[in-house]
Parts: structure tokens; C-alpha cells; sequence
């Protein structure tokens, strides 16, 4: 039987322009509407990174304060969502709960059946502001804790943290979630976006485009590697011996041809250019508190990774144990990095609306040869 040629999980596929940001495993760089993702994350704040991923370019003043204060006062958790939420069994999975959040958040929009860029802008910000309330719920509600009002004195990202914790977060914890927020903000084509787009190619809404990308950002070969380079940590186990007990660690899931979550990445192929960002981010939090335990475990296992398969981390290898020192428990991780991805999503679905084309690939039948039903026994 001949085949065309088929490229396996698309890989190398060109599948269309994009203006949202560029990837470049060349040059190892990733630009958001042509800025170095390294200065976004240190310069600016997540909420003018957002602008400038719906809008094209970073906002003046009057525009980033009046997008402020919307969001400021969307971020209460409605209680049409709360009641579907606490209907779910606690041990459902954070991403679980975020998802269908998210569905429930589309049927109730003010704006539902509309779709024009304005319309989708307006749904991309409720969604922005409504998610951190839906992500801190779903830790705080099988802790048996209630959500702490939001706090209209601090920012996005702090009052993020406040929702989870309780705690109003100190300087350094604010600066590493931001950043960490920004790095996972927008990265192309990848899967869970590419599924927000084939949603919106289909001229559906973006609500659903979001509830599909959701369900694909929460797989371990996508954004669940985060909560899974945690658990890798506390197997292992910081503290004296973590180098030795990192190495056989490995030794064992490179012997049961198991993958090491957090290595690894389909296009860049010499190191995800976000990383040295967010390690850095780690190691001041780290520092602050106390940990250097996790940083050389953290050091350890990736020595021992890239010297035995030569596979360079991913962003969520940073992000993981910095999420943990930040107080959010391990299966919270993925569902921050929806709260974060969901501007990229969102840019994406405005982008595929306004050039759409049904995305449709074809496929290569590999089945059985035609045959027939047999005829009723006479
Ligand atoms: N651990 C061990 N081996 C690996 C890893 C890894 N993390 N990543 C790649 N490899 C190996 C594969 O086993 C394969 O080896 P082989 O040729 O000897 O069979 C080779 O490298 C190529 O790997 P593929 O999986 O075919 O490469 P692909 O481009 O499809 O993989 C992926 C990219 C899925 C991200 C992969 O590196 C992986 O599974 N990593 C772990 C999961 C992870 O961290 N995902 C997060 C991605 S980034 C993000 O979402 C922010």
C-alpha cells in the first residue's frame, strides 16, 4: 500500500501565518508581536503583556488602567459557577474543574452568540478576570476553606496569589508568579492552541475554542508536565544525597523507556528560550526562601539528563518547583498555566476568524481493503 507523505503529529507542518509571536529555534528566541519574551517578562506587567498580545501593541496609560479596572471588578467567582463547581466530587482534577468553568462561563456570557472582534475581546477579558477566582476555588474548596474576597488594592498576578493562599504575597513571590505568567502566556502553534483554532475554524465560539484547548493543554506532553516535574521532585527527594538519588532516579525512568517531564520540546531543539528566565526567577525564590536544597536537586537531575540523552529543560521544569514555593498544590500547576495561556488562546481565536479557513487535514487509509456485508442467510 503507498502512502503520501505523511508528517506524524505534524511535525514540520506550516499550517499558517500568525502576527502573535514568533518561535525561532535558530536563533533560540520567541517574540511576542516582536518583543523578546525575555523583556515582556522583565519589564512589564502581565496585564500589559495581555494588551499587547489581544491588541498588537503594548498599552498607554488610559488604555492599561481602564483594562484595570475591568478587570478588577470581574474578578469575583459567580455563584452560578460556585454552585456547578461544588457540585463536582473534590477529588476531581483541577484542570477538570477549570474546564468546565470555562463551559459554563460561555453559556452565561452576556455576549454569547456574538463573535465580532470586539465581542470576542470583551469574552477574552471576562475570561481573563473570572479565572484566577475559578483556579484558587477549586484548591481552596477541598480544603474546606472559602475563597477570600478579592483584593482591589493589588494587581493581577498578587491578587492571584491572595485568592489561593489567603496570604497577601511578598514582593519576590509576585515577581516570579508575573514572570512566570508572562513565559506561559503565547507559543505559537502549539497543541492546545492549535486546538482553539481548528474550534474556531468551524466558525464555533470562543468559549468552546477555550473549554478545547483546555482539554489539550492538560495532557502530561503539554502543560501537565509542570505538576509532573514536581512529583519527579518528591520522589526523588531534595536535601543531602539529591544528586546520587537523581542519577538513579533517571537511570530507572530512562530503563522503563519513560520520558522525563519538563525535557524536551518539539521545536526548539537547543534549549526553550524561556528557561533561563524562569530559572533565574526560581533561584531568587528560591533563595528567599531558604531552599537552595531544591535548586541543587533542580541542578542535579538536569546535569544528569542532558549528559545522559542530551535533551535540554522546558519551561515547565522551572515553573514547577517555583509553583510549589508559591504555596499552590501540585495539581493547581497546570490550571495557573491555563489562567496564563488563555490570553494566547484568545489573541488566536480573534486571529483565525479574521483570515478563517475550515482546518481540515486529510488522511491516509490504512484499513481494511473494501469488503461487503454478507447477504441474509436465505
Ligand atoms: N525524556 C526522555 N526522552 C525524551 C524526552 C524526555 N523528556 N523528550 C524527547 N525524548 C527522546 C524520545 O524518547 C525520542 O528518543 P528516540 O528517538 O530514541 O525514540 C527522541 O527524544 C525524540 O522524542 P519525541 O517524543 O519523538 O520528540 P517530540 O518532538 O515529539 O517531543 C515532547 C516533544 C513531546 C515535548 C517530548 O520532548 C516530551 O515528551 N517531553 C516531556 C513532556 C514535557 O516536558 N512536555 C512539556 C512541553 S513544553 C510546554 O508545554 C511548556
Amino acid at each position: 500500500m503507498t502512502h503520501p507523505t505523511i508528517s506524524k503529529g505534524l511535525a514540520g507542518v506550516v499550517a499558517d501565518t500568525t502576527a502573535i509571536s514568533k518561535v525561532d529555534p535558530d536563533t533560540n528566541s520567541l517574540l511576542y508581536r516582536g518583543y523578546p519574551v525575555q523583556e515582556l517578562a522583565t519589564r512589564c506587567s502581565f496585564e500589559e503583556v495581555a494588551r499587547l498580545l489581544w491588541d498588537g501593541e503594548l498599552p498607554d496609560t488610559g488604555t492599561l488602567d481602564a483594562f484595570r479596572e475591568r478587570e478588577r471588578t470581574g474578578r469575583a467567582l459567580d455563584e452560578r459557577v460556585r454552585r456547578v463547581v461544588d457540585d463536582l466530587p473534590t477529588s476531581a482534577h483541577p484542570m477538570d474543574v477549570v474546564r468546565t468553568a470555562v463551559s459554563v462561563l460561555g453559556a452565561l456570557d452576556p455576549q454569547a452568540a456574538e463573535n465580532s472582534p470586539a465581542a470576542e475581546l470583551a469574552k477574552a477579558e471576562r475570561l481573563f478576570a473570572a479565572l484566577p477566582a475559578v483556579v484558587a476555588h477549586a484548591q481552596r474548596r477541598r480544603r474546606g476553606q472559602d475563597l477570600p474576597a478579592p483584593r482591589e488594592d493589588l494587581g493581577y498576578a498578587a491578587n492571584f496569589l491572595w485568592a489561593v493562599t489567603g496570604e497577601e504575597p511578598d514582593e519576590v513571590a509576585v515577581r516570579t508568579f508575573e514572570t512566570s505568567l508572562v513565559l506561559y502566556a503565547e507559543h505559537s502553534f502549539n497543541a492546545s492552541t492549535f486546538a482553539a483554532r481548528v474550534v474556531t475554524s468551524t466558525l464555533s465560539d470562543l468559549h468552546s475554542a477555550v473549554t478545547a484547548a483546555v482539554g489539550a493543554l492538560k495532557g502530561p506532553l503539554h502543560g501537565g508536565a509542570n505538576e509532573a516535574v514536581w512529583a519527579a521532585f518528591e520522589e526523588i527527594g531534595p536535601g543531602q544525597g539529591a544528586p546520587d538519588r537523581a542519577r538513579a532516579w533517571l537511570a530507572d525512568a530512562l530503563e522503563d523507556h519513560r520520558k522525563v517531564m519538563g525535557f524536551g520540546h518539539r521545536v526548539y531543539r537547543h534549549g526553550d528560550s524561556r528557561v533561563p528566565t524562569m530559572q533565574a526567577a526560581l533561584r531568587e525564590l528560591a533563595g528567599a526562601r531558604g531552599r537552595e536544597d531544591l535548586l541543587e536537586l533542580s541542578d542535579a537531575l538536569e546535569t544528569a539528563v542532558v549528559q545522559a540523552k542530551d535533551i535540554q529543560p522546558n519551561l515547565d521544569y522551572p515553573a514547577g518547583p517555583a509553583y510549589h514555593l508559591l504555596g499552590l498544590d501540585t495539581d493547581l500547576f497546570t490550571p495557573v498555566f491555563v489562567a496564563a495561556r488563555v490570553v494566547g488562546w484568545t489573541a488566536h481565536v480573534v486571529e483565525q476568524r479574521a483570515a478563517n479557513s475550515l482546518i481540515r487535514p486529510l488522511s491516509a487509509y490504512d484499513g481494511p481493503p473494501l469488503r461487503h456485508v454478507p447477504s441474509p442467510q436465505a
